[in-house]
């Protein structure tokens, strides 16, 4: 079966894949409005800390654990457990991380069609055919569900042409073009008026709410879904790593991309929010808090675009455009999570694979976007909230305790000789074994009562 496995051809193109996969909504959506509603450089301060201290460690138990078996999450947990009961508990965990991911893609393809279709209606405002395009940005039933339909299309398109051809090829184009984008909006929204009163807001912490629980729940979800962990993902983009590949490395760098896009969104989204009130936009609620989440992107900043004239479409548009590139890097890691375990474990064809799948998940994202008050909030409360912190801890509980130090040495010896004497091997086989199951317990436990 090893010779018929997809592998990522290169370093650049497993960074680019698995930075794809992190990189999303979650940071330039769900970071920068969160830092809005926490406080801003307190919630920025304890989301880098955990981020470093939590995320990249249980990051490191999934690409080793998946690289080591060149396999799926269901077959890998397997692999590394010893007795029945393990084995039995590593398959378990392996299919509701593959259950997980889908009903995380269900939700993710309504958002990511939103902003397919926000994008959308900057270009053809643009080209004066703004009366049309209206109930592009209105929130309707036909609306959401033709274009959560051709978002995942998009998706099952890629994730078809397999890991080289698809994942791997449109990674690599993609993630440039969003960084330089970035790039240019932040610069530019920097220079405008009440930019930097929000600069501010982002940067200096307030000290006082650093140690805040719900803070510190809402910045350790942010960083465990923004570095896409717990489900399966980046056990099987490990999976598909060669084994000459220096892991503590290459995750280190993928660590590094989604934190420095998280932050640089931050920089983007809450100057932003600044600028819109120097427009004369409400950017409070009557409660006297920060708008964030949805209102913030759907309503804050497309009234921002609005007070901006031909500018705004521009920026609007590349604004849509940029959501629109990494929502599609991540969902397909979500996609290919499923896709992988029914190749590899039924021995279906690729193709037939993805196109069931894929069909199933959009029959899901339709049934929400039905009972959308009843469904959409449950789902991703359900998914992100519980499933993905529990299922990271039992990842790191089958390096930490159920896979035997001697395998995982070797694991990361093949490709590092002198691992041993690194100050990770030093600090994180602990780290995974202790330090991240309890804390990650900690947390959890805290967020049922919250
Ligand atoms: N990390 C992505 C984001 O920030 C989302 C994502 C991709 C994800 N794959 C995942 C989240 C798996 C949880 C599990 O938007």
């Amino acid at each position: 079966m090893a010779a018929t496995r997809g592998e990522f051809s290169s370093r650049f193109g497993f960074i680019m894949a698995a930075a794809g996969s992190a990189v999303g909504l979650g940071n330039i959506w769900g970071f920068p409005t969160q830092a809005a509603s926490n406080g801003g450089g307190a919630f920025l301060l304890v989301y880098l800390v955990l981020a470093f201290c939590l995320a990249y460690p249980a990051l490191m138990a999934e690409l080793i654990i998946g690289r080591h078996a060149h396999s799926n999450a269901v077959q890998a947990l397997q692999l590394i457990s010893r007795g029945p009961i393990s084995k039995f508990i590593g398959g378990a965990t392996g299919i509701a991380g593959l259950i997980v991911a889908s009903f995380i893609l269900s939700f993710y393809a309504i958002v990511s069609g939103w902003m397919m279709a926000f994008c959308i209606n900057a270009a053809l405002t643009f080209l004066d055919m703004g009366e049309s395009a209206a109930w592009l940005v209105e929130f309707s039933l036909t609306r959401n569900l033709i274009f959560m339909c051709l978002f995942m299309l998009m998706t099952i398109g890629i994730i078809s042409q397999g890991v080289q051809g698809g994942i791997e090829r449109w990674s690599g184009r993609l993630m440039p073009m969003l960084i330089i984008m970035l790039v240019i909006l932040v610069m530019y929204v920097l220079t405008l008026e009440g930019a930097m009163e929000g600069l501010k807001v982002y940067l200096l912490p307030d000290f006082g709410r650093v140690m805040s629980p719900s803070l510190i729940i809402a910045a350790l979800g942010s960083a465990f879904f923004s570095l896409s962990l717990g489900v399966g993902t980046m056990l099987i983009y490990g999976s598909y790593l060669k084994d000459e590949e220096n892991l503590p490395l290459v995750g280190g760098y993928v660590t590094l991309v989604d934190i420095g896009i998280a932050v640089m969104a931050g920089f983007l989204i809450i100057p932003a929010m600044y600028v819109a009130q120097h427009n004369g936009i409400q950017i409070f609620n009557e409660a006297g808090a920060l708008i964030s989440e949805d209102t913030l992107i759907f309503t804050v900043l497309p009234n921002l675009f609005n007070t901006m004239g031909t500018t705004g479409l521009l920026v609007s548009f590349a604004f849509f455009f940029l959501m629109t590139i990494a929502a599609v890097t991540s969902s397909i890691s979500m996609l290919e999570v499923p896709v992988a375990y029914t190749i590899e474990n039924h021995g279906a064809e690729r193709q037939k694979a993805v196109w069931i799948i894929g069909g199933v998940i959009t029959a899901i994202s339709a049934t929400i976007i039905f009972n959308f008050e009843m469904l959409f909030g449950l789902v991703i409360e359900l998914t992100t909230r519980y499933s993905q912190p529990l299922l990271a801890l039992l990842l790191c509980v089958f390096v930490g305790w159920i896979w035997n130090r001697e395998g995982l040495l070797q694991e990361l010896k093949k490709g590092n000789k002198d691992v041993e004497s690194t100050f990770f091997w030093k600090i994180w086989p602990w780290y995974v074994r202790l330090v991240c199951p309890l804390i990650i317990g900690v947390i959890f436990v805290n967020s049922l009562w919250g």
